[in-house]
């Protein structure tokens, strides 16, 4: 009853239109405030200061930086990247100016600028690489960490860890244990058989949640030239091309932790591919590829879309709708 009145009004006040302030997509994850539930996915964009602020002011709920490993890293040949029907394959290898030099000129003269979290991706390939970063990491200002656990195409980082379950559980450990007031988020990857069992390391070793999933191994080959196109040989593939296998991924996690947090990323193009994520579990969603075609324009259609359709269905909450393709 409260909710169709609520609807009526909403009508009556705005000429048809819906009242998008009726609504906050305001989440909590953890101990963390986020404005709404869409956040940058990691490697998409450079993330210099500048752009920073512009991805908080296109709407975005968080940022994920690139993945910074502990050595600056070169990165693959060109080309990097590659079209794909419905996609993207990149091969760019983790290039990046190793975490001290990130952190210290990047992250550390924004942290307290910026009016949204700022989530530092860690491409760790020991626990002694781990130890070494949190200690980085400790007073940066930063108050959440994701762990790259499933790049598909630079060997021992990513996928290499995500397939050592000791290994990874100790890092999982080590950098719960060193940034202890931080969210440890892992990011896994489609990548694997066993889903519940990796999940089950991954909780039971501290970890706050579960981003899935990254891009899938993936190859293109030039048919003149007759060898692969990318300088990195493998890439992975992103985009529409992944959302359904994402999303079954997520649906999975939520079926065995539904008390677990959970973010989906993968494909996500359109307020529709969100509203599917949160029905089949996801808390938040991270937006990649489709930012190559929409822009940064993609997170105020997500908010508006995502609003009209919780009031159009007579939700007050985003946290209404999570899981809810789970109750049949
Ligand atoms: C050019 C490019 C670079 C990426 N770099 C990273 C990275 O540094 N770390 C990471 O965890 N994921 C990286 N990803 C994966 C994305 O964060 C995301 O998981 C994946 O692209 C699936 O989402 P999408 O289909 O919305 O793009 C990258 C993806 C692309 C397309």
């Amino acid at each position: 009853m409260k909710k169709s009145l609520r609807k009526l009004e909403t009508k009556c006040t705005r000429n048809g239109s819906f009242l998008s302030d009726i609504l906050s997509l305001e989440i909590n994850i953890e101990n963390i405030k986020l404005r709404n539930p869409f956040i940058l996915a990691s490697g998409i964009l450079d993330v210099t200061p500048s752009l920073f602020f512009r991805v908080a002011s296109s709407g975005a709920g968080a940022i994920v930086t690139k993945t910074v490993t502990l050595e600056e890293r070169k990165g693959f040949d060109n080309p990097v990247i590659t079209d794909a029907p419905c996609g993207l394959i990149n091969s760019m290898g983790l290039p990046n100016p190793g975490i001290k030099y990130f952190v210290n000129k990047y992250v550390k003269s924004i942290i307290d600028k910026i009016d949204i979290p700022i989530i530092l991706s860690i491409g760790p390939s020991s626990v002694k690489d781990v130890y070494e970063m949190s200690n980085i990491v400790l007073d940066s200002g930063l108050k959440w960490i994701e762990i790259n656990a499933s790049c598909p195409h630079v060997k021992g980082h990513g996928l290499t860890v995500l397939g050592d379950e000791s290994m990874l559980g100790e890092i999982i450990r080590v950098t719960k244990k060193k940034l202890s007031n931080f969210l440890i988020f892992v990011k896994i990857s489609a990548h694997i058989t066993n889903l519940a069992k990796i999940a089950e390391t991954i909780f039971s070793s501290g970890a706050d949640g579960i981003v899935a999933i990254n891009t899938l191994r993936a190859i293109a080959i030039d048919i003149w030239s007759k060898k692969p196109i990318l300088g990195g040989i493998f890439g992975g593939l992103s985009g529409p091309a992944i959302k359904p296998v994402a999303l079954r991924c997520v649906y999975e996690l939520y079926q065995y932790f539904p008390e677990k947090v959970i973010i989906g990323v993968g494909g996500i193009s359109s307020w529709r591919d969100a509203i599917e994520f949160f029905l089949a579990g996801a808390s938040a969603i991270q937006i990649g590829s489709v930012i190559a075609f929409k822009d940064l324009n993609i997170f105020k259609e997500l908010n508006d879309g995502v609003i009209k359709y919780l009031n159009k269905e007579g939700y007050d909450s985003i946290n209404e709708i999570i899981g809810l393709a789970h109750r049949f």
